[in-house]
């Protein structure tokens, strides 16, 4: 059987890596394409070395663009890739334009599309993720779930029940397998933050695209800085935002965008995280970590039901809500982030 992975974001790779070394020890044929939505090595390069997933074996170098030109290119690029290759499996993960994109082309070839986080809804259509994930979900034959409440969704959405697999979830598979390194790389210590830091990632251009509002989450920061090491690795729109809008960030340390284990060394030792990433509120949930999401709503609720993870979408609330934060033992992680999705995702493939 053969399998080709189709990733292009940063959030793609963590996904992308217990996937493929489930499949290699399943005896699978794999050929992985990148997409190019990410080019930096930021953001992608040193995810690909960190998760250990051999180099991608075809680059569509797409790039950044307007969402229309974006997603035309990657379908553009892509017809003739899997028309050479005809997998038996077009797998895609998460939300981005790259995943919908990859799922239109494959499904008119006449190929076979499993999703890797099917299911989840923030039910804002102003996202464009959201988007992503509906019409991906809809084109995909195989809807391979993180949570059992995106088996609901699809259900009630009318997907058919052969369709859908609970694998549980392979964020937590790239977590679980990377925290010895995370702890190695010492990098709380070589900042010199504490175990009151404060960790912040922001992207979602519903925060950051508006000045006014990405003001009032930087006067937040700004605030917690007296009390507290505020640590900011920021996504190049969120520099790029900033310096635009003109806004100074004063005592918080603002910085390039981390590695992936860096990343976890800051999450697991942090006294709270805020955020806007999925990512993020689901490891913070894994770890006991309190986070808090600037946003209205969250495709994934389990997070805040069975997790740490609190909505925060009045940035003037913001800088309270972490004062208020306390510890508390961690809760079990929820069913199926225990390290085997992959495993249970390569399963899925090979069985059909
Ligand atoms: C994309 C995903 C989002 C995901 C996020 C994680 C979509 C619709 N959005 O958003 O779901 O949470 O990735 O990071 O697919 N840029 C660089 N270097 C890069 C990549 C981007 O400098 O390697 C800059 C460019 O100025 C670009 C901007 O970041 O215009 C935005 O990149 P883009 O891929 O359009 O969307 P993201 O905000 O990264």
């Amino acid at each position: 059987m053969k399998l080709l992975h189709v990733v292009g974001a940063r959030p793609n790779f963590p996904k992308l890596a217990p996937v493929h070394r489930a499949a290699v020890q399943a005896g699978l044929v794999q050929t992985v394409v990148h997409t190019g939505q990410h080019y930096d090595d930021a953001m992608s390069g040193a995810f690909f070395r960190d998760l250990g997933i051999p180099q991608p074996d075809v680059d569509l170098g797409v790039g950044s663009a307007s969402h229309a030109v974006q997603t035309a290119r990657i379908i553009e690029r892509i017809e003739p890739v899997l028309e050479r290759e005809r997998p038996d499996w077009v797998v895609v993960y998460g939300d981005v334009n790259s995943t919908m994109a990859a799922a239109i082309v494959a499904v008119k070839l006449g190929l076979r599309v499993a999703h890797v986080e099917a299911g989840l809804r923030s039910r804002d259509w102003s996202m464009p993720e959201e988007i992503n994930r509906i019409v991906t979900d809809r084109l995909a034959s195989l809807l391979l779930t993180p949570s059992r409440d995106a088996d609901a969704t699809l259900r009630a959405e009318g997907e058919p029940e052969s369709e859908i697999v609970f694998v549980g979830n392979v964020m937590i598979d790239s977590l679980l397998h990377a925290l010895p390194m995370a702890r190695a790389s010492g990098f709380r210590a070589k900042l010199g933050v504490d175990g009151k830091a404060v960790v912040v990632t922001l992207h979602r251009p519903s925060n950051v695209d508006e000045p006014r509002r990405l003001a009032g989450i930087a006067d937040a920061l700004r605030d917690l800085a007296r009390d507290y090491a505020v640590v900011f690795p920021a996504h190049p729109r969120t520099q790029q935002r900033l310096r635009d809008a003109g806004i100074d960030m004063g005592a918080v340390k603002l910085m390039e965008p981390v590695a992936y284990a860096e990343m976890l060394d800051l999450v697991q030792g942090a006294h709270v995280v805020v955020t806007d990433s999925g990512g993020l509120q689901e490891e913070t949930t894994a770890l006991g970590v309190p986070c808090l999401t600037v946003r209205e709503n969250t495709e994934r609720p389990i997070t805040i039901t069975e997790g740490t993870n609190q909505l925060v979408p009045d940035p003037a609330a913001l800088a309270a809500a972490v004062r208020s934060v306390r510890r508390t033992p961690a809760p079990p992680r929820p069913e199926g982030w225990d390290g085997k999705a992959g495993e249970r995702v390569a399963h899925a493939l090979a069985a059909r």
